[in-house]
């Protein structure tokens, strides 16, 4: 059997003009292809190729379909071997899913598929959906789009989900399995993950149920974050697939192009003012995998990500994964406090269309932000704006487009083609020799543990106040950084606090940190307070580790004395790393809000 993700990647690569043409001679006809039709007798042709949509359809006899469509008519073929015909003719070698067609997932999808039902059931319950309902109409989402996007609601139950399951013949093991239930202890009994929430359901390209994301109704409280998400499991990597994408697919060949927001909300909002050319990715940044399953679909992304500072940098980043990803993206900037959901809620969907008018090319806003940061007023300025803008340089796959962005910071910069290109040759040795594998594609990738973020941000702060690099290291040793590229470019600032330039004997993947922090185009505020919480978190990481090995042989020991002891162990511990955070926490904003800290910009 051929695994869905693969039959829409064949789908996505196939020319349907040539396959078709094979065996209707077809003429253009400006940006489709017509011809006779082969499925009916006809004189005049009525019978259209449509490559943006990828499909046909015959006005004379209203036979219609995919490129698969066509050739089990036209061939006789069953789906499946439609499907190998025209991998076989585009190159892909197909990894069938062995052991006779059995998906080995197939009990995770149904439980998801179960999920769903309930979910969406109680949701348009007149009793139990009422509060959510309400607070859809709040936002805005009419029942429509709710529908299409499969919402739901999880009542405010402890076992709800659970049990209706249990009746179906849905067990604790493939619920648990799935992420929908959490157990807390062995023995005890699991407990549904989503209550009280407005329920996403995450598909995939077609439109099977990976994961789930659930929104708090209302203000989130203490102790209730806002958005929860379904954990990884073996039929979800949120690296992998966009939000969005199994509904909007198809708007977005339409229009060409593809609008990238933050997350569910966005989406769904824009969508419900019109706007349905619209993924989002889950949670993270958007990665190489999820730029190129957009690849599939279109070259011209725009990015409407927050104005403020994260947003701003998760732009630039997903702009430069993007870019390597041979698209081409341009930065819809919104004002200040905006998201795309409140500019349609005051201003509907052509308020949207207006600040689409208004994107700029990735490598032009990052011009213009030098430009407004003052980096081209000194030759040494000038310098500093070269090293921020050769990442997104290197990134630019598409030569033509890359030639362009060379010519335009040669031009802005006044430094020389030829110079800038051996710039990029000397870089891309680098990248080449020191390239870390990239994950392999079905392992779920770790979350990024909280004190790497701490290192990378200290980092970020000695590469803009040079003042700090003494005082960094009278508190810290290189050895007390848990990655060795920062632990790398940390003894290089050490060893020259006023370095400028990337050091030739740097090993190359901190060549490549140092060079990707010199790019940043965030500015660190508040430098005294990020340093003292920088420090902070990479000094308890070890703490925090330790504490946690012993509360596991805690909980294996049976001898009360040993106990005894791990437990004193365990609270001496704990005092200093209450100690150690007293330093940073008092001067939080807020603790139940993880997204205040200037350390957490990446959420779940
Ligand atoms: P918001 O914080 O604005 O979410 O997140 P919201 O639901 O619109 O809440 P309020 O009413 O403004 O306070 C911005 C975008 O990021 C998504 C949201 O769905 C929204 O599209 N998001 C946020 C996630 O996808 N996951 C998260 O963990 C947090
Ligand atoms: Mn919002």
């Amino acid at each position: 059997m051929i695994p869905d993700h693969a039959v829409e990647e064949v789908r996505s690569r196939a020319d349907i003009v040539e396959l078709i043409g094979e065996h209707v001679p077809l003429k253009r006809s400006g940006k489709d292809f017509k011809g006779r039709c082969p499925f009916h007798e006809e004189r005049t042709p009525s019978f259209f190729v449509v490559p943006s949509k990828g499909f046909y359809k015959c006005f004379g006899c209203n036979e219609s379909g995919d490129v698969f469509g066509f050739l089990m008519k036209r061939l006789g073929l069953g789906f499946q071997d439609a499907v190998r015909y025209v991998a076989e003719r585009c190159g892909i070698q197909l990894r069938e899913v062995s052991g006779g067609g059995e998906d080995p997932f197939r009990h995770l999808f149904e439980a998801n598929a179960f999920a769903r039902e309930f979910f969406s059931g109680t949701l348009w319950d007149p009793g139990r959906g009422k509060g959510a309902r309400a607070y859809l109409d709040r936002r805005g989402i009419t029942r429509e789009t709710a529908e299409r996007f499969h919402l739901g609601f999880a009542p405010d139950e402890w076992r709800g989900l659970r049990e209706a399951a249990g009746a179906h013949g849905i067990g604790d093991a493939v619920l648990l399995e799935a992420g929908l239930l959490i157990q807390r202890e062995e023995g005890r009994d699991p407990y549904d993950r989503f209550r009280n929430r407005i329920v996403f359901p995450i598909e995939s390209v077609s439109g099977r149920v990976l994961a789930f994301g659930g929104r708090a109704l209302g203000e989130a409280g203490k102790g209730v974050p806002k958005y929860l998400n379904s954990p990884e499991s073996p039929v979800y990597q949120k690296g992998e697939v966009l939000y969005g994408l199994s509904w909007s697919k198809n708007a977005i060949r339409r229009e060409e192009g593809a609008l990238v927001v933050e997350g569910y909300m966005d989406a769904v909002s824009l969508a419900a003012a019109g706007i349905e050319n619209v993924v989002a990715p889950l949670g993270t940044s958007l990665t190489e995998e999820q730029a190129r399953l957009l690849g599939r679909y279109c070259t011209r992304v725009f990015l409407l990500f927050d104005s403020d500072q994260a947003g701003s940098r998760a732009t630039f980043r997903a702009g430069d994964v993007l870019l390597s990803a041979g698209l081409h993206p341009a930065v819809v900037t919104l004002p200040p406090g905006e998201d795309p959901d409140s500019i349609v809620r005051k201003g509907g969907g052509g308020a949207i269309r207006e600040h689409l008018g208004g994107a700029v090319d990735v490598l032009d806003r990052k011009l213009q932000i030098l430009e407004e940061r003052d980096f081209f007023s000194t030759i040494e300025k000038t310098r500093g704006a070269v090293d921020r803008l050769l990442p997104t340089l290197r990134a630019a796959k598409d030569p033509a487009l890359r030639d362009i962005y060379v010519a335009k910071v040669s031009e802005r910069t006044g430094v020389r083609r030829e110079t800038l290109e051996a710039e990029l040759k000397k870089g891309a040795v680098a990248a080449a020799t020191g390239a870390q594998p990239r994950s392999p594609p079905r392992q779920a990738s770790p979350p990024r543990p909280l004190h790497l973020g701490a290192e990378r941000k200290l980092l970020l702060l000695l590469v803009q106040y040079r003042d700090f690099v003494d005082r960094a290291a009278e508190r810290l040793g290189p050895e007390e950084f848990a990655d060795p590229a920062s632990r790398a470019v940390f003894q290089a600032l050490v060893a020259d606090p006023e370095l400028s330039r990337i050091p030739d004997g740097l090993d190359p993947a901190a060549q490549r940190r140092l060079e990707e922090l010199m790019g940043d185009l965030e500015r660190v505020s508040e430098a005294s307070r990020v340093f003292e919480e920088a420090v902070g978190r990479i000094k308890e990481a070890p703490m925090a580790r330790r504490a946690q090995e012993l509360r596991e042989a805690l909980r294996r020991e049976s001898d009360p004395v040993r106990q005894g002891e791990l437990l004193i162990e365990i609270q001496e511990l704990d005092r200093q790393r209450r100690e150690l955070k007293a330093d940073w926490r008092p001067s939080l904003r807020s603790r139940h809000d993880p997204t205040t800290s200037p350390l957490t910009q990446e959420r779940e």
